[in-house]
């Protein structure tokens, strides 16, 4: 059967940082606060310059790199994102414009910081189906442009970045020794809204909007709703915790991480955990996880690794891959 492996993998962040005590003077906050309760020491905030297609077009410049190939060997881009450059076009097909590809086709996808997980869901099928043969998956956001800069409970949480991979059609035997895409499990309650939403929109306000969240009521839900989709994936790949290599969540909050692991039985130093550098990055923060763990040699050829991401609406979903 066909299966999605993976290529190549890139990363972007922008160059500015801001370090925990930057936001002291700015709100009530302490950088001991932001740290022990959520791992956060550090963020990256996106300059005039840079925006999430900029941002999106080097991290998938840079997963091209990796995997040896150029924008002509690409079929289709994905674009996880909820911080578009315009409302419309979407932001994908400006990335194709500024890789210079003039073939294939390019949409984003919307489901806030589950985002990646369903773009690679997505790109799979695309794949399974024939459509494409090898497809750029990106995630990139620039949330510091939709955040309520006076409100401390949110905009100490949040930062900016991409990550990118290149998914490639391959055959496979249909096992769980096969390289790629094994299994995923998607969800979304909309009940949920109101926990965490941005209070604008094309069709409502006429504006963008900033974000709005209820932490603690997210917090709530988060591990029951993580843990939930990943033993659907446990149980769909016949496969336990014990199984394995790599555990690559969402990166929100630290405490949620080691909620997550430890309930599931994953051991700590089998979750990759890249929160303190980039806080909360929404679609792009697994992508940068990995792309961190692939870099310093963690995540090889072979291993097996658990993807999962929890955000607004709610949306929540995990994916199996073998690397
Ligand atoms: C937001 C979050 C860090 C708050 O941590 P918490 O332990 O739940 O803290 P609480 O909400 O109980 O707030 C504790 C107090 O700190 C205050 N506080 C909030 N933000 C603060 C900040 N940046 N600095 C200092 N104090 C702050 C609150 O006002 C509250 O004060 P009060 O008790 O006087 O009302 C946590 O709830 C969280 O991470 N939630 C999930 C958020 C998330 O992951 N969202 C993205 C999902 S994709």
């Amino acid at each position: 059967m066909i299966r999605s492996v993976v290529r190549g993998i890139g990363s972007a962040l922008p160059r500015r940082i801001m370090k925990n005590a930057d936001f002291e003077g700015m709100v009530e906050t302490s950088d001991e606060w932001i740290a022990q309760r959520t791992g956060i020491r550090q963020r990256h905030i996106a300059a005039d310059d840079e925006t999430t297609a900029s941002l999106g077009e080097a991290a998938a410049r840079a997963a091209l790199d990796n995997a040896g190939l150029t924008p002509a060997d690409i079929d289709l881009i994905v674009l996880a994102t909820s911080t578009p450059n315009n409302t419309f076009p979407a932001t994908a097909v400006e990335i194709q414009n500024r890789l210079g590809m003039r073939h294939g086709f390019a949409f984003d996808m919307q489901a806030v910081c589950s985002g990646f997980v369903y773009a690679v869901t997505t790109a799979d099928l695309y794949i399974k189906g024939g459509l494409a043969k090898r497809v750029l998956v990106i995630g990139s956001e620039t949330f510091s442009r939709i955040l309520d800069w006076s409100d401390r409970s949110t905009c100490v949480l949040f930062g900016d970045g991409a990550g990118a991979l290149v998914l490639e059609a391959a055959e496979g035997q249909g096992t769980i020794a096969d390289r790629g895409v094994l299994a995923a499990s998607l969800r979304s309650d909309g009940t949920h809204k109101d926990k965490l939403y941005v209070d604008g929109g094309p069709s409502t306000t006429g504006t963008v909007g900033h974000l709005k969240m209820e932490g603690r009521e997210v917090f709530k839900h988060a591990v029951g709703m993580i843990t939930d989709v990943i033993e659907d994936v446990f149980t769909q790949a016949d496969i336990s915790a014990d199984d394995l290599d790599w555990f690559v969540p969402h990166q929100a909050n630290k405490r949620i991480i080691d909620a997550s692991a430890k309930k599931l039985g994953i051991p700590e130093d089998k979750a990759v955990v890249t929160v303190h550098l980039h806080g909360n990055t929404s679609a792009a923060s697994v992508p940068l996880a990995l792309s961190a763990a692939v870099a310093d040699g963690r995540i090889k050829k072979g291993d097996l690794v658990m993807l999962e991401a929890m955000g607004g609406g709610f949306t929540w979903g995990a994916v199996l891959v073998r690397w």
